[in-house]
Order: C-alpha cells, then sequence, then structure tokens
C-alpha cells in the first residue's frame, strides 16, 4: 500500500510519535511504502514531498512540534484546496492518506473523503475539543504545562498577596482551563462556553482576603468572554494610569480586578509554550495507538473514518461525526471544579 501522511493545523505535542507509529506499522508489519507531505496540505498541493522510512522517525517520539512542518488552510480557499488535493492523491498514486489534524484538518479531510478519496483521519489539538474522541494528544501536555505554572504562580501570588491571572490557550473551548485550573486549585476558571462575570471573582478574592488567604489565583481560556456589560475594559482601553496595555482577556480580567479590588493582579499569558516541548507519557501512547490503528483502518479499507478514544479502547468513527460541532466543556464539569474553589 503507498500511504500518505501530513501534519495540519497548529503544531501539537504528539504530532512526531504519530508519525513514527504510521511508519513502524505501514512500513515494518505491512511492507507498505509511506510519504510525508511538508507543511500540512501545502506539500500536497506544491509537491514537497519525501519518503518516510523507519531510520526518518528513529529518535521522534518524544520530539515536540512536527518533522514534516504545518501550516493552516485559509477557510476560504478550502474548495479550492480540496479539488487540488483530490486530484493530487490520485496523481501520486495514494492507497489511503492520513491527515493528522484539528477541526480544520478533519474538514477538510472530510471534503477530500466526500469526493471519493482514501481518507483516515487522526484527531489532534491540545484544546481537546475535536468531538467524537474522548481525548485527542496534546491536551495532556498542555494541561501538564499549564499545571506546573499554576503551581508555581500561587508561590509568587502568596508572597506578594496578588491576584494572578492566568491565560491559557482555548479559542472555543475551556478543556485546558478547567483540568489544569482543577489541578492547579485555580480559585475562579473562566471558559467560553459561559459568559463571566467578574463581580463573582472580585466576591471570591474578597471572600478569601478575609480569610486571611491573602493571594488568589484565576484560570481563564483566552476565549472566554464576559457576560454583557459586567466588565469596564474593553479591548485596548486605557488603565488608570493612562496606559494602553490590554488585549487579551487574561490582560483585561487583570486590570479590571486590579481596579475593583484595589489589590495587586498581574495576567500571565502562558501561549505557545503550552504547545512545544516534549509529549508527555500519556500523549505519546496515545498518538502511537492513533498511528497504529490509523494503518490499520487503511488496510481494511475504512475510508472516511476518523481514530479516535472511546474509554480506554481505540475505535474508528465516522469523519462526519468528529467535525458536526466541537466538543464544549459541559455545565456539570464546570459544577465539579466550582465545587472545590
Ligand atoms: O491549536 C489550537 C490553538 O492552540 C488554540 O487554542 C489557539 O487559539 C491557537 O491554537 C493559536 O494558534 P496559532 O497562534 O498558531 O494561530
Amino acid at each position: 500500500m503507498r500511504i500518505g501522511v501530513l501534519t495540519a493545523g497548529g503544531d501539537c505535542p504528539g504530532l512526531n510519535a504519530v508519525i513514527r507509529s504510521v511508519v513502524h506499522r505501514g512500513v515494518a508489519a505491512h511492507g507498505d511504502e509511506v510519504i510525508g507531505f511538508e507543511d500540512g496540505f501545502r506539500g500536497l498541493l506544491e509537491g514537497h514531498v519525501r519518503p518516510l522510512d523507519l531510520d526518518d522517525v528513529g529518535g521522534i517520539l518524544a520530539l515536540g512540534g512536527t518533522i514534516l512542518g504545518s501550516s493552516r488552510l485559509e477557510r476560504a480557499r478550502l474548495h479550492e484546496a480540496v479539488e487540488g488535493a483530490r486530484q493530487l492523491t490520485t496523481a501520486y498514486g495514494l492507497d489511503a492518506l492520513i491527515p493528522i489534524g484539528g477541526e480544520g484538518t478533519l474538514t477538510a479531510a472530510r471534503m477530500l473523503s466526500d469526493a471519493g478519496m482514501p481518507v483516515v483521519g487522526v484527531p489532534k489539538t491540545i484544546d481537546n475539543d475535536i468531538c467524537g474522541t474522548d481525548r485527542t494528544f496534546g491536551f495532556d501536555t498542555a494541561v501538564t504545562v499549564a499545571t506546573e505554572a499554576i503551581d508555581r504562580l500561587k508561590t509568587t501570588a502568596e508572597s506578594h498577596q496578588r491576584v494572578m491571572v492566568v491565560e491559557v490557550m482555548g479559542r472555543h473551548a475551556g478543556w485546558i482551563a478547567l483540568e489544569s485550573g482543577m489541578a492547579g486549585g485555580a480559585h475562579g476558571i473562566c471558559v467560553p462556553e459561559r459568559p463571566f462575570d467578574p463581580a463573582d471573582l472580585v466576591a471570591m478574592v474578597t471572600e478569601r482576603f478575609s480569610r486571611r488567604k491573602k493571594f488568589a489565583v484565576v484560570c481563564v481560556a483566552e476565549g472566554a468572554h464576559p457576560a454583557e456589560g459586567t466588565m469596564a475594559y474593553g479591548r485596548g482601553a486605557v488603565d488608570q494610569f493612562g496606559h494602553e496595555r490590554f488585549f487579551g482577556i487574561g490582560n483585561r480580567l487583570a486590570a479590571e480586578l486590579e481596579s475593583r479590588l484595589g489589590t495587586e493582579a498581574r495576567p500571565v499569558i502562558l501561549g505557545h509554550v503550552q504547545r512545544g516541548g516534549v509529549p508527555t507519557p500519556y500523549d505519546r501512547v496515545l498518538a502511537t495507538r492513533f498511528g497504529w490503528h490509523a494503518v490499520e483502518a487503511a488496510h481494511a479499507g475504512a475510508f472516511g473514518t476518523m481514530t479516535a478514544l472511546r474509554g480506554t479502547g481505540i475505535e474508528r468513527v465516522p469523519l462526519a461525526e468528529a467535525v458536526a460541532e466541537l466538543k464544549r466543556v459541559p455545565p456539570d464539569r464546570m459544577r465539579e471544579a466550582e465545587s472545590v474553589f
């Protein structure tokens, strides 16, 4: 079998573990030929392709990023790109294409599959917001990084009697904020799924300070937003010293809390540090299993599917199910988190 593999969208710890696993399972177990497209669908469209053999994937299991490189597909040019990819998949003589990516990549994969291409998707994102799978690899690493940051911020917050607002990734779903907030024992968690009222956070901090717990940590997802009309500081607002310094929600919320409480508040934007570096053992294992099962799905002719973790097993779910909607944090998970604030 001739298998093409590519990594697309934002990078994610564990991508190399999938590539390695696809090559091992394909080449060593089935005698397949595996080729890698560089920089996502761009490599497929522009002919940047290279063979992948066992030697090429030696030593990459614990390596962050992706040896193939990645790029994002422009939404506006999705149909055009998919049509080009469809023609080239045939031209390359591929028996299977394994795109590894998030919602955008899997949407393109589904469109290719609908056009009759032999596609098996592998879900990846640190945001854990892909439907149909209990987990995506990369998420555990991101939560581990964010949790360590919260642990560290607590000690400096306490020393200086400050409020720390930690902004983590999660544009549309708050899984990283939820789980790192819980694991780190944050005193407030804000997610995109539920608009927050800064007054609740002010009440929480005031109550803690009244108990001589003179610090607090709030974990906020980058996509979280205040309920309509509850927050004074908008994007690019001017602070009490006349400085324009607020852009993301972490900065805005820290400024809002500081001005309402009269207590020092500091924003900490974790950003891409959550996505870089070595994957955790959990992510390496999940990624390896996904790679193994993607090759098996290709050999079984189970195209139009995506590998998915369901309970403890790896299953094949239709790509259509995976991209139907994003997996968001349900209210009961927030209630559980709040019960230990
Ligand atoms: O991979 C998803 C994600 O991590 C989001 O949480 C975040 O908004 C986005 O990537 C940012 O990625 P980039 O800076 O590469 O566009």
